[in-house]
């Protein structure tokens, strides 16, 4: 295999740029009706603000006015009203109102896409959603229930970040698992990479333990989505665990994520009882995921200049992501 120097990636690993997707806002229930909040993404200032229909409106930060910031403003209805000259917003963004003049100006604040899911609100960077909000494929179009689990900040790429849950050698060197993970990978669409083990794990003592709960394959798949967001799916046959990993890139190439735990509803209040139990097992497994890696993230400085065998499938994932549009930091706008 060929080095993959980082200087010759048009997107992986690079702080100035990024992957056109759905990047995760806020977490749902921290926008009530009738909120507005400031949230920064890939060097954008945005307001966000939920109207009294409960939808979650993201709009570019700064009031075409005389550029307040609208996050200070009001809602009122399913509108925002900014706070320094009252000009007030649609959830079209349009203006409706201009207390000075007693009628609107022909101007529009600029409206992103937002979609709410796993309890989580996303935005979509680009003009028109091309892909749905990142889902775990094997619930797809099932309902769920969700949590928040555990929200970081780490000191390198979410592209690095992210090739951790394939990089099968360190679940031996770092996570002491005594597990032989081969993946096979399928993409689901241009935005969408699955690697599923295919392997029953090997013969350690761990391995004869847990056999019993596994008819094939030991379940650990993965489901990346725009480079940055994955989902991780593992667990006996019977009952399987999912846990999303929400990243975005931060100014100069650092991360921010927030995990969300994930289990498919299931009906009365026993159901409700036992899925908040399933998602607290869910957030420790996420937990010992999480464990051991936040040293490197702290300190690594990537640079894949000698892969090896073992290290086919973050080669696979890396071309994954070089095929997708790329937009520019701040500006969004697509770069060839
Ligand atoms: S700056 Fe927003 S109304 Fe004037
Ligand atoms: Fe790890």
């Amino acid at each position: 295999m060929n080095a993959l120097l980082t200087s010759e990636l048009r997107v992986f690993n690079q702080p100035d740029r990024f992957v056109e997707g759905w990047y995760w806002l806020l977490p749902s229930h921290q926008l009530k009706r009738g909120q507005v909040k400031a949230v920064q993404l890939l060097g954008r200032s945005l307001a966000v603000y939920r109207g009294q229909d409960g939808r979650a409106i993201a709009v570019d930060a700064y009031c075409p006015h005389m550029g307040a910031h609208l996050a200070e403003g009001k809602v009122e209805g399913c509108a925002l009203r900014c706070l320094f000259h009252n000009w007030k917003f649609a959830a079209t963004g349009e203006c409706v109102d201009v207390p000075a003049l007693g009628k609107p100006v022909p101007v529009r604040l600029h409206l992103w896409h937002t979609a709410e899911q796993y309890g989580m609100i996303w935005l979509w960077t680009g003009e028109f959603p091309t892909q749905p909000p990142p889902f775990v494929p094997e619930l797809e179009g099932i309902e769920c229930d969700s949590a928040l689990g555990t929200h970081f900040v780490h000191n390198c790429h979410p592209n690095v970040v992210m090739i951790n849950a394939i990089d099968a050698h360190h679940f031996n060197t770092v996570h002491h698992l005594p597990l032989e993970i081969v993946f096979s990978a399928k993409e689901l669409n241009p935005n969408a990479i699955e690697f599923s083990n295919t392997t029953r794990g090997g013969d350690s003592r761990f391995i004869r333990l847990i056999r019993p709960f596994y008819q094939t394959a030991v379940t650990y798949s993965l489901c990346y989505w725009y480079g940055t967001v994955g989902t991780v799916t593992l667990g006996p046959d019977r009952l399987h665990f999912y846990i999303l990993f929400a990243l975005r890139l931060l100014e100069g190439g650092k991360t921010e994520g927030q995990t969300l735990l994930i289990t498919p509803k299931r009906s009365g209040i026993h159901g409700w009882l036992g899925n908040r139990l399933l998602l607290w097992l869910t957030q420790q497994v996420a937990h010992y995921f999480g464990k051991g890696d936040t040293r490197i993230f702290q300190t690594i400085q990537f640079n894949f200049k000698t892969p090896t065998k073992a290290d086919h499938s973050i080669a696979q994932f890396i071309q994954h992501v070089e095929q997708q549009k790329i937009l520019s930091w701040e500006t969004w706008h697509e770069i060839n």
